[in-house]
């Protein structure tokens, strides 16, 4: 797998995966709608294809010569959907079949699809392993979940196909989203001084950005045999939000002790989601484990506000998916 096409990769996790896989020595077509342009660094490696993935024809024309594709172009948040239900369908669901099937028949060998560990919603189960029944609580789970078995339709020996389920992700990164849980909180702490907790006993399961990008990296080279047809939860650990906002609390004050005592403010929520993800089947089939704790991720993105890489957090729509999509009216 020498030669490999990222949809989506000029995203939150494609703007760390890219170069990762650049440096690895892969050769990478991003192809992208560049709803949040492009700060992926000069190769000749590199190639960059600005293009919609409902585009199935120009997409699967780039399809061919290429071993492997990393599913990840998505209207990727809750609230996306809101925005606009049509926009987030046609993106995250009509036009996966036909996406898969153009990617088979141009000859690539590999697909891998992003999925998320939200499929599963709301569950009291100790450990939600990869067989828990799905119970999508919006529309965007729904739509991940239900591409799993579009994907399953096609898969066969010469084209392995591959489904991970991801928990959040958090981090720096050069196109850092500060809509996801420990990112914002981290903003909230670095520059407002408070952070507000919504509810906060939800169980959630959190991923360091550069762990993602290991795994992504590993489904590249993991054998045929051990990989297709399967699913895979990656995540690191799973807090409760209340003890998200302590470790950013202590990481902040660590790093930053000018900024005095954060103050953590709880408010009840409506959002109910709660799930205790295992990743121990990508552990015991693959002998993956993340390395990198959430309070890494504190700490990378704390220093990337002090070196003012992050500056304008709140105003700046481009570092929030909605407002983003609402500014260049996507459609
Ligand atoms: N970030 C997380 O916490 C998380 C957790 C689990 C799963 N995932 C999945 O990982 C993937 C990447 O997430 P991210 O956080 O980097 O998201 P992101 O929103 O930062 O990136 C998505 C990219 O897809 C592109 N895109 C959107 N619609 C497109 C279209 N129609 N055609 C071509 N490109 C299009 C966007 O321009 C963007 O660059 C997504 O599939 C997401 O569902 C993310």
């Amino acid at each position: 797998m020498r030669k490999v096409l990222i949809t989506g990769g000029a995203g939150y996790v494609g703007h760390v995966l890219t170069p990762r896989l650049l440096d690895a020595g892969y050769q990478v077509t991003v192809y992208d709608a560049l709803f949040f342009g492009c700060r992926l660094p000069n190769d000749p490696k590199l190639r960059v294809v600005k293009g919609d993935i409902r585009d199935t024809e120009r997409l699967a024309a780039e399809f061919a010569g290429q071993d492997a594709v990393l599913h990840l172009a998505c209207i990727s948040n809750d609230a996306s959907f809101e925005l606009d239900e049509r926009l987030s369908k046609t993106i995250n669901y009509d036009c996966f079949e036909p996406m898969v099937v153009a990617a088979k028949r141009a000859g690539v060998r590999r697909f891998v699809y992003c999925s998320s560990s939200s499929v599963y919603g709301v569950s009291n189960s100790p450990e939600v392993t990869e067989d828990h029944p799905l119970v999508p609580l919006t529309l965007y789970n729904r739509f991940k979940g239900l591409c799993e078995p579009l994907l399953w339709k096609h898969k066969s020996e010469d084209f392995t196909c591959v489904v991970m389920r991801p928990a959040t992700v958090c981090g720096y990164s050069p196109r850092t989203r500060l809509d996801l849980s420990v990112n914002i909180l981290t903003n909230h702490a670095v520059n407002k001084g408070v952070i507000t907790v919504f509810g906060g006993l939800q169980m959630r399961p959190n991923l360091h950005i550069e762990d993602m990008v290991d795994a992504y990296q590993l489904m590249l080279t993991a054998p045929h045999e051990k990989i297709h047809g399967q699913v895979f939860n990656i995540g690191f650990e799973n807090h409760s939000i209340a003890d998200l906002a302590l470790i950013v609390k202590r990481v902040v004050a660590e790093e930053m002790p000018e900024r005095g005592a954060v103050e953590i403010v709880t408010t009840p929520s409506d959002d109910s989601r709660s799930y205790h993800v295992s990743s121990e089947k990508i552990y015991r089939v693959l002998g993956y484990r993340p390395k990198r704790a959430i309070e890494d991720a504190v700490r990378d993105l704390t220093r990337a506000f002090h070196n003012h890489l992050l500056d304008d957090s709140f105003d700046n729509d481009w570092y929030y998916n909605v407002r983003t999509m609402k500014r260049i009216g996507a459609a």
